[in-house]
C-alpha cells in the first residue's frame, strides 16, 4: 500500500506527519485525510456525471456518521442513506438537505417512520409488509406522499464474508423475488395513494472487488420490472443496486478503481435498458467503506511487548476491539506501520494485540514491522469504516478522538469520550425507592 513519507522517514497524513497527531490529541485516535475522502466521492460522482447519466450516489453512513463527515459528503455532491432515527437525527444536525435521505432498515419502528415522514425525507426504501402498513398510516395521519423503493433480494451471493451477505434469498432484508413476495408488495405499495414508487433496490453484500455480481442484480432487477411493465403498465425511474463496493485493507485485496464499478454499473444498465427497451432509470448507488474507509488511519501508542521465545512477540496498544471490533468480528485482516520507522526494514513479526480483557482481542496476527519499542505510534491503515461506527465502550474504554486532516491543516470533529460521559446516564439504586407495580 501506498503512503506518504517524508524525508525523515515519518507516516504523513495529508501533509501532517502522524506522530505530531497523536502527541496533539492522544491515542487511539482516528485520522481522516479529507482529500481522500473528498476524491472517493467524486470517482463516483464524476463518472455518472461523464456519461451524463442522471444519478445519486448516497453514502451509507453506517460506515462512519458524524457531523463532519456528512457535512464533507454533502460538500461533494453525495446523497445519504440512514437506517435508524440515530443516523437521520445526526444528518439533520449537520444541516443534510432532506430530501436528499434515503432510509433504510429491516425493522423501521412506528418513531423511525414517523419522523422520517414529518421530515419529508427524500426516499424510505421499503422492506417488509408489516413496514408498508405501518407507512400508510402514518402518512394517512399527517397527509403526506413519501417516495418509497422496494427492496428486494435478487438471489445473488456476493463472494465475501458469511457475516455480510445480504443479497441472497435467505436473508432478514427485503422481499423476494422469485416467490412473488416482492410482485405482492409493489402491489400493496402502488395502490396508496400516498406512496409514490419509485423502483428498485437492492444490496448484494459488502468488501466486494468484481462487477458482475452486480450486473447480474441490475439484470434481475430489470427482468422484474420489465414484467410489470408488461403485466401492470408500471414504469420504474429509480434502479438502486446498493453499496458494497471494495477497498483494499492488505496487498493481498485487489479491488478496481472506484470509477470502474460505476462505468460498469452504467454500461450494463444501458445495456438492459436498451434490451428490455425500457426508459433508462436514474442510477443510486449507495457506497460506504468505499468512500471513508482506505480515507482513516487509526493511530495507537505501543505498550507492553512481551515475548514468548520461539513462540510470538506481542506488541499490546492502548485501544483494540473497543475502536475496532472487525478484527475479532469477521477475522478481518489489516497492514500496520510504526510512524518514525516508515524507511527501516520491517525485519520482525510481531503480533497486535488490544487492551481488553479477551484473549480474542488481537488487532493483527503476525505484521512484519521495524523493532517496536514501548512509546512508538503504530499506525493501522484502512480503518475508515465500520472502526469508529462499531466502537463500544466495552471494559469502559472510552471511544477514540477522530481528526480531520486536509492540505496539511489538522482539526478536531469528534472528541474523545470522557470518564463523564462514561457515567452520565447511570443512576444510583436505591433499595426500597422503586415504583411498586
Ligand atoms: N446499502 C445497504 C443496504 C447496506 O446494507 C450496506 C451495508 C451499504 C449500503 C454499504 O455497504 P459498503 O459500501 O459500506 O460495503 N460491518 C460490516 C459491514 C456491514 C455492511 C452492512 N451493510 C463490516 O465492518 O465489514
Amino acid at each position: 500500500m501506498n503512503h506518504e513519507v517524508n524525508e525523515q522517514g515519518q507516516l504523513m497524513i495529508a501533509g501532517v506527519p502522524a506522530k505530531e497527531l497523536a502527541h496533539h490529541y492522544g491515542t487511539p485516535l482516528f485520522v481522516y485525510d479529507v482529500d481522500r475522502i473528498r476524491a472517493n466521492a467524486q470517482a463516483f460522482v464524476r463518472t455518472f456525471e461523464e456519461y451524463n447519466v442522471p444519478a445519486q450516489v448516497a453514502y451509507a453512513s453506517k460506515a462512519f456518521s458524524s457531523t463532519a463527515i456528512l457535512q464533507v459528503a454533502h460538500q461533494e455532491g453525495l446523497s445519504l442513506d440512514v437506517v435508524s432515527q440515530g443516523e437521520l437525527h445526526t444528518a439533520l444536525e449537520a444541516g443534510f438537505p432532506v430530501e436528499k435521505i434515503h432510509m433504510h432498515g429491516n425493522n423501521k419502528n412506528i418513531q423511525e417512520i414517523e419522523m422520517a415522514v414529518r421530515c419529508s425525507i427524500g426516499c424510505i426504501v421499503v422492506d417488509n409488509f408489516f413496514e408498508i402498513e405501518l407507512l400508510s398510516a402514518v402518512l394517512k395521519e399527517q397527509n403526506k406522499t413519501m417516495d418509497v423503493l422496494l427492496r428486494v433480494t435478487p438471489g445473488i451471493e456476493a463472494h465475501t464474508h458469511d457475516y455480510i451477505l445480504t443479497g441472497q434469498e435467505d436473508s432478514k432484508f427485503g422481499f423476494d423475488l422469485s416467490s412473488g413476495q416482492a410482485e405482492e408488495a409493489f402491489l400493496k405499495v402502488k395502490e396508496d395513494p400516498n406512496i409514490q414508487m419509485k423502483g428498485l433496490h437492492c444490496h448484494i453484500g459488502s468488501q466486494i472487488f468484481e462487477t458482475d455480481g452486480f450486473q447480474m442484480a441490475a439484470q434481475r432487477l430489470f427482468r422484474t420490472l420489465h414484467e410489470w411493465k408488461e403485466t401492470y403498465y408500471y414504469e420504474a425511474s429509480v434502479v438502486n443496486l446498493g453499496g458494497g463496493f471494495g477497498i483494499q485493507y492488505t496487498e493481498e485485496d485487489q479491488p478496481l478503481e472506484l470509477d470502474q464499478y460505476a462505468h460498469a454499473l452504467i454500461k450494463e444498465v444501458k445495456a438492459l435498458s436498451r434490451q428490455f427497451d425500457y426508459p433508462m432509470p436514474e442510477i443510486w448507488i449507495e457506497p460506504g467503506r468505499a468512500i471513508v474507509g482506505e480515507a482513516g488511519t487509526t493511530l495507537y501508542t505501543v505498550g507492553s511487548v512481551k515475548n514468548i521465545p520461539d513462540v510470538r512477540t506481542y506488541i499490546s496498544v492502548d485501544g483494540g476491539m473497543t475502536d475496532n471490533i472487525r478484527p475479532a468480528l469477521y477475522n478481518a485482516k489489516y497492514e500496520a506501520a510504526l510512524t518514525e520507522k516508515m524507511k527501516e526494514p520491517a525485519e520482525n513479526k510481531y503480533s497486535i494485540a488490544g487492551k481488553c480483557c479477551e484473549s480474542g482481542d488481537m488487532l493483527i496476527w503476525d505484521v512484519a514491522l521495524p523493532a517496536v519499542e514501548h512509546g512508538d505510534t503504530l499506525a493501522v491503515f484502512s480503518t475508515g469504516a465500520y472502526g469508529y461506527a462499531m466502537a463500544s465502550n466495552y471494559n469502559r474504554f472510552q471511544k477514540p478522538a477522530v481528526v480531520f486532516v486536509e492540505n496539511g491543516e489538522h482539526q478536531l470533529v469528534v472528541q474523545r469520550e470522557s470518564y463523564q460521559d462514561m457515567t452520565r446516564l447511570d443512576l444510583s439504586y436505591e433499595k426500597g425507592k422503586g415504583k411498586e407495580k
